[in-house]
């Protein structure tokens, strides 16, 4: 694990310095909730489950993942009232999920919301691999990232996630934008594992 990275992310929640904490699922997962009949979801670096809660209210058994335990105990209070088998959350690291015993894949559905893109270099095939392993054949990978640039030190470029995620996933839709919070260049992807 990073412990910067985790001490940074640890640090903003604890001064509320978290700008993607809206409150609101991104246009991008409602309309794949519409979509797909509901199942069972991962969501990496879940924060405080603004998007597990959109998908326990879609009817979807869901299982969120992130490394600072502040954020963790917030989703867990956002989702008391869900009856305690629709879900986990797990203070856990994104880059060791082969080990987490919590997980209870196989998943029709994995979300990454700006988690996976600031995992070390030496983590990004691995990542991948997990991801893969953890969904369906068949099953959807919603991904979001910010692109490295001059003031980010971190993110991933389309032809970052073509290489990282293409020997594992069909890229069905991309959408380069700019962040609504940042202004910052970045792109959703949604990606499905072959059967
Ligand atoms: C930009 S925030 C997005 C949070 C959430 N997906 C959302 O859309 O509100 C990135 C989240 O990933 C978590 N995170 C970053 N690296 C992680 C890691 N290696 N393992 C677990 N969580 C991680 C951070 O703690 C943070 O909550």
């Amino acid at each position: 694990m990073s412990d910067d990275r985790l001490d940074m992310f640890t640090q903003r929640y604890q001064s509320h310095d978290t700008p993607w904490d809206t409150g609101i699922t991104p246009p991008e997962i409602v309309q794949i909730v519409s979509e797909l009949p509901p199942g069972k979801a991962l969501d990496l670096g879940c924060g405080t489950g603004t998007n597990l809660r959109f998908l326990l209210q879609h009817s979807w058994q869901v299982d969120g993942v992130d490394f600072v335990a502040e954020a963790v105990a917030i989703a867990q209070s956002k989702l008391a009232a869900f009856p305690p088998e629709a879900f986990t959350v797990s203070c856990w690291d994104v880059t060791r999920l082969d080990e987490c015993d919590a997980l209870r894949a196989p998943y029709d559905l994995v979300v990454d919301i700006g988690c996976g893109h600031g995992v070390g270099a030496d983590k990004h095939e691995k990542y991948a691999q997990d991801i893969a392993t953890l969904l369906k054949p068949g099953g959807t990978l919603m991904l979001f990232t910010h692109y490295r640039s001059a003031e980010r030190n971190f993110g991933w470029s389309p032809d970052d996630v073509h290489r990282l995620f293409s020997r594992h996933f069909t890229i069905a839709w991309e959408v380069l934008n700019d962040d609504t919070t940042t202004g910052a260049p970045s792109g959703w992807y949604r990606m499905v594992k072959p059967v």
